[in-house]
């Protein structure tokens, strides 16, 4: 197949929407892509690795509340979506998206496997006239130095009968305002011809496409977002700690200050960071700038401040404990929220379970409410989650809000507590008429 073919009929295929699509990794990310993909037209197969989660989304099921089983089931019963272990499904697509995790090691370096595999089992079925695009978050090269040679090695020739770029992933899960569809995509393909096409089919799906020179810039681009936001978050952090010492409202201070119309962005502090990404991609960026004899400075001193933060969390609820006269061994402290932003039910890396080890391990018997999430593993034990209703609310010793959950009645936690501590400043401007409130 000439070059100018292989181009020229993926660009028919994109624009007519008979392409097939394969989106492979059906977490967070993927499965509103696949569906995204699907709402818009094309056929789609979304690939996972994990046979439960396969099966799950097949009767409809997907664990956040961002895609209604309703919604899911209607694509199903539609036809131009389904979900699949089997790889062999790679074999007739036009296009392979791949959206599988980039976790980190213990070590805190990149964990590059779930990519390695998931382009392994892409490359092993290339055929000429194929886009594969790289939506996972990862180290600035990953493009070029992984995924181009597994191509190469079969044959393929990079911009002339095989197509790969990277396109960074933006959602922002449990926001309602901007969708996949309201978020502009970055698209750096290895070619021009491959950015080209990549940015094609973008733009069947989301409101604009910002083309880039190259992989690295988009990998960059996605990894400064991230660093630039975990930068503030500590920033935001280390200013709430100072104003505690001050006496001042950090919240009140920082609302202030984003009166100012230019120049400013707001960012407040928590319990610490959390999620997929915040917490891990900044190491990415480190990682690789070692490999370059650099030390990424604000990544370090970043993730020091944030790393603290559960433990700051601790010592409030004992200390606020400790005016009462009460002690943190034997207290009841129940928690609101265990996910690791509000209105998501995902717990990877969430502070508020490092705040709840750290309860349980000084001794405080703890309980937890999250509408999102039904059960978690703190430390050895299972824990389920309890209803935040007025009687364990105001049986606690202390509620300690630790993610703000737009599903709490903050002003009922206010009224009836006879000890709040809030690490979100979810009770900001409600009177406690019968309690002590803290907060960050
Ligand atoms: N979650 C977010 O909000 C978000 C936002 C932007 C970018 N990202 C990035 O997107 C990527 C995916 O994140 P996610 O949150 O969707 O992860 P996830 O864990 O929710 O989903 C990943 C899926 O990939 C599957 N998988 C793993 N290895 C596989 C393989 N070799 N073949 C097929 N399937 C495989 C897993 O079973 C899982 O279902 C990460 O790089 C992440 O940093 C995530």
């Amino acid at each position: 197949m000439s070059s100018h073919d292989a181009r020229g009929q993926l660009v028919d295929a994109i624009q007519d929407r008979t392409a097939r699509v394969a989106v492979i990794g059906q977490g967070y990310v993927g499965l509103p892509l696949a569906l995204e993909f699907s709402r818009a037209g094309y056929s789609v197969v979304g690939i996972d690795a994990d046979p439960d989660r396969v099966a799950a989304i097949t009767v409809g099921q997907y664990p956040t509340h961002d895609i209604p089983s309703e919604t899911l089931q209607a694509l199903l019963d539609g036809g131009r979506y389904r979900v699949t272990t089997d790889f062999a499904a790679i074999e007739d697509r036009d296009i392979v998206v791949i959206c599988v995790p980039t976790p980190l090691r213990k070590s805190r370096d990149p964990d590059i496997s779930f990519v390695a595999a998931a382009a392994s089992e892409v490359a092993s079925r290339f055929r000429p006239g194929q886009l594969v695009v790289l939506e996972s978050t990862t180290y600035p090269g990953t493009t070029d130095e992984l995924l181009v040679p597994l191509f190469e090695a079969r044959g393929a020739r990079i911009g002339a009968d095989c197509f790969l770029a990277f396109s960074p992933e933006r959602i922002d899960p449990g926001n309602a305002t901007f969708k996949m569809k309201d978020i502009p995509k970055i698209v750096g393909g290895v070619t021009e011809a491959c950015t080209r096409l990549a940015a094609l089919l973008y733009r069947q799906i989301v409101v604009s496409v910002r083309e880039v020179s190259s992989p690295a810039v988009a990998e960059l681009a996605k990894l400064y977002e991230n660093v630039f936001r975990n930068v503030n978050i500590a920033l935001a952090n280390e200013f709430a700690l100072m104003c505690r010492r001050l006496g001042v409202s950090s919240r009140e201070v920082i609302d202030a200050a984003a009166t100012k119309p230019f120049g400013f962005l707001p960012f407040y502090p928590g319990p610490g960071i959390g999620g997929h990404c915040i917490a891990v991609d900044p190491f990415y960026l480190a990682w690789k700038m070692r490999l370059n004899g650099y030390e990424a400075r604000f990544v370090h001193l970043a993730d020091e401040i944030n790393a603290a933060m559960p433990g700051y969390v601790v010592q409030l609820v004992s200390e606020a404990l400790n005016e009462r006269q009460r002690c943190l061994n034997g207290a009841r402290v129940l928690a609101l929220g265990v996910a690791y932003k509000r209105a998501v039910g995902d717990t990877r890396e969430s502070p508020a379970l490092e705040v709840l080890h750290g309860l349980r391990q000084r001794g405080a018997a703890v309980s937890y409410a999250d509408p999102y999430v039904p059960s978690v593993v703190i430390g050895d034990a299972e824990f389920k989650a309890v209803p935040a209703s007025d009687e364990n609310i105001a049986a606690a010793d202390c509620v300690v809000v630790l993610t703000d959950h737009p599903d709490f009645d903050y002003a009922r936690v206010s009224e009836l507590a006879s000890l709040v501590v809030d690490s979100r400043n979810a009770t900001w401007g409600i009177p406690a008429p019968h309690g002590r409130v803290v907060r960050l």
